[in-house]
């Protein structure tokens, strides 16, 4: 046999594995419990509406009239409905065979490059979700790296000397929380209509926008049908990471020469995924409902108080910090000049806090670190508490 070589220029381990693997050593070395807010993994439980949906779809699968066997791969009819109707309260209009449940963005967003050929160029930002870079490190495909630092308040914006075929964006953004505006994203929807290039649109982190003038989605913008694809989860909206329910978007107008991309997704999962489960399904339609609307919000009202309580504690230190608005993610920058491990361990050690390295979104997130606003209220304020006693010690 021949392995895939390109896994040997991979780092040894996913970031996220990194960290819990630390964060393990250290509480078995010390006995001691540490607050966790380092990935992105939601504490709330389900809303209820979510609850009763899936409640109900366990009981339809009891019964012989409504019992469900192998489901269409790109997902039921009733949540790619209720999927498109929520985008057309954002002015954006879809057909339901565009829209494509998965298990999570994190999937597609790696399946999604068996369409493209290795030898296409990537523009990735730097800091970005490990993801991007790493499955196409896998495909060894030739990536640039886009500067985002506090000079362009880390939205790097398209260089016209600078060529990519796959350009990946994600706003808001993870790790920073910066949000493209929608002139910013035109020009990258511009950049990409001009050199035949697509835009891996990563949506996320939406539901988290405050600002009512931002983009919830890139197809909020002319000319995005023909050149993006997006990518979006149930995760972070309501509470999905371990639940798994995402979906991906592929217009019909998007083409590479006669060639519809969408065709060529439909062809992918056909062969290679056997759809979301019929319970999570449901409970994934709830989300849409008027009451399941409702309650995620306030879910994500919760988390904003978090935020708000880190901020404020960064504003009392005097830490410079981005993100927090329109993101469940603050992005700060390490106190005395400390680099992103040294202040994960300085915190791990010290008040049993962990965060994220921003060293491990890449080379320019050197020197910050990242908290999530996923933790509970009581933890985030503990948090907070401990880490004004240390640094004002
Ligand atoms: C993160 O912490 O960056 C995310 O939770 C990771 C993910 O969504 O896979």
């Amino acid at each position: 046999m021949k392995i895939n070589e390109h896994y040997l220029e991979l780092k040894a381990n996913y970031l996220f594995s990194d960290i819990a693997r630390k964060v393990m050593e250290y509480r078995e070395k010390t006995g001691k419990d540490v607050i966790k807010m380092g990935i992105g993994d939601v504490t709330l439980p389900l809303a209820g509406e979510v609850i009763t949906a899936m409640h109900s779809a366990v009981d339809d699968m009891s019964k012989k009239e409504t019992f469900r066997g192998y489901g269409d791969e790109q997902g039921y009819g009733f949540l790619q409905n209720a999927i498109k109707d929520y985008y057309s309260g954002f002015g954006v209009k879809l057909e339901a065979d565009e829209i494509f449940i998965s298990d999570g963005a994190k999937s597609d967003l790696g399946n999604i490059l068996d369409l493209f050929s290795s030898d296409n160029t990537v523009l990735i930002p730097d800091p970005v979700y490990p993801v991007y870079v790493d499955t196409n490190i896998m495909d060894g495909r030739k990536t640039v790296f886009l500067a985002a630092d506090e000079e362009n308040g880390f939205l790097p914006l398209p260089d016209e000397d600078v060529h990519g075929d796959i350009i990946y964006i994600c706003s808001p953004n993870n790790p920073t929380g910066a949000a493209y505006s929608r002139e910013q994203l035109k020009l990258w929807v511009d950049y990409a209509l001009k050199n035949n290039a697509v835009i891996l649109f990563d949506s996320a982190y939406e539901a988290f926008i405050s600002d009512p003038s931002l983009p919830r989605s890139v197809f909020e913008i002319e000319g995005a049908e023909k050149c993006a694809i997006e990518f979006c989860s149930f995760s972070k909206t309501a509470g999905f990471t371990g639940t798994r329910c995402g979906y991906t978007v592929v217009p019909h107008a998007l083409k590479c020469g006669d060639t519809e991309l969408n065709r060529l997704w439909l062809r992918r999962q056909t062969t290679k995924f056997n759809g979301v489960c019929y319970i999570v399904q449901r409970g994934a339609a709830a989300v849409f409902t008027e009451e399941g609307q409702k309650q995620i919000s306030e879910n994500i009202g919760y988390y904003k108080e978090n935020a708000a309580i880190i901020t404020s504690a960064l504003d009392e230190l005097g830490i410079t910090y981005f993100g927090g608005k329109n993101s469940p993610y603050i992005w700060l920058k390490c106190p005395n000049g400390m680099d992103s491990w040294t202040f994960f361990d300085y915190l791990l050690e010290n008040i049993q806090v962990v965060g994220t390295p921003g060293s491990g979104f890449g080379a320019n997130g050197t020197g910050f670190f990242r908290l999530t606003s996923f933790s509970t209220h009581e933890n985030t304020a503990e948090a907070m508490r401990r880490l004004k006693a240390l640094m004002k010690k």
